[in-house]
């Protein structure tokens, strides 16, 4: 279904990402996984990917840093000769009620979240405009939709990418490249596993279908957005919650 796509992933080394990785590389996607650190996870994941027989390889980039992602978009371009899909799908929480947020919690999650999804993209456009063809999808939260408490940086940051997705989408729609988000509820990761049992059980009983979702779920919409089934839609959020925010 992705046969000879090249697939650029943001903090694909584990959780959603790495779902993301598996799902595009078992349907014939060639890899660049992006990542802070070269971490057990990321060898991990690339051991695992590689067992697909795609071209896979691994990229260390701090994507707040738009050098840096300057640097690595000419990398991946060089190394793969092109790139056809990217996915913004690194993200960080620095969780607290307003007043106890610090500057840097406030910085840290605006500058991953959404300046790094504003940076990776602006790196790999030109290059999709060159070849008329491009697939972003970005990975928002319904927190962006519907706000939460706690997470006022978060949620903003979320908001931020579906505004810029929507931007994107009528910018570079006339030369036939898509952007979309997605926006997962709560997904059983490293992010969420921190939460604790009782905000989990609160969680879980205000999800209609009564349970969290798994990274396989977000990654099936990806594989959607990503394909030709999906090519008439463009500039769409589109939630993978269980029912949680309708
Ligand atoms: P995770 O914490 O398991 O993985 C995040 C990934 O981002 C890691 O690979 C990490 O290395 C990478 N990353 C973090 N900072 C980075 C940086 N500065 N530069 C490059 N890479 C960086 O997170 P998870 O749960 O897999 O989330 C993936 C995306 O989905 C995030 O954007 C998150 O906000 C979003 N999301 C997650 C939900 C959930 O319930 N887990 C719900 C809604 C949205």
């Amino acid at each position: 279904m992705l046969d000879g796509k090249v697939a650029v992933i943001t903090g694909g080394t584990r959780g959603i990402g790495r779902a993301i990785a598996e799902k595009f590389a078992s349907c014939g996607a060639d890899i660049a996984l992006i990542a802070t650190s070269d971490s057990d996870a990321a060898k991990e994941t690339i051991g695992r990917l590689e067992k697909t027989g795609r071209n896979i390889r691994f990229y260390i980039c701090d994507i707040r840093n738009s050098k840096d992602v300057t640097d690595v978009s000419e990398e991946i371009l060089a190394d793969f000769g092109h790139a056809d899909i990217l996915v913004n799908n690194a993200g960080i929480t620095r969780d607290n009620l307003l007043p106890a947020l610090k500057d840097s919690d406030i910085d840290d999650v605006i500058d991953v979240n959404l300046k790094g999804t504003v940076y990776m993209t602006k790196a790999f456009i030109r290059s999709f405009v060159k070849q008329r063809s491009g697939n972003i999808i970005n990975i928002s939260s319904v927190v962006g939709l519907m706000g939460n408490k706690g997470q006022a940086n978060y949620a903003a940051s979320k908001a931020g990418i579906i505004g810029f997705t929507k931007t994107v989408a009528k910018e570079y729609g006339s030369r036939k490249i898509r952007c979309n988000a997605i926006a997962p509820g709560y997904i059983e990761t490293d992010m969420t596993g921190s939460l604790g049992e009782e905000y989990t059980k609160a969680i879980t009983a205000a999800i209609p279908l009564g349970t969290l979702g798994k990274p396989e779920d977000v990654a099936e919409l990806a594989l959607f957005l990503a394909g030709e089934g999906s090519r008439y839609i463009t500039g769409e959020v589109i939630k993978v919650d269980g029912g949680m925010y309708v």
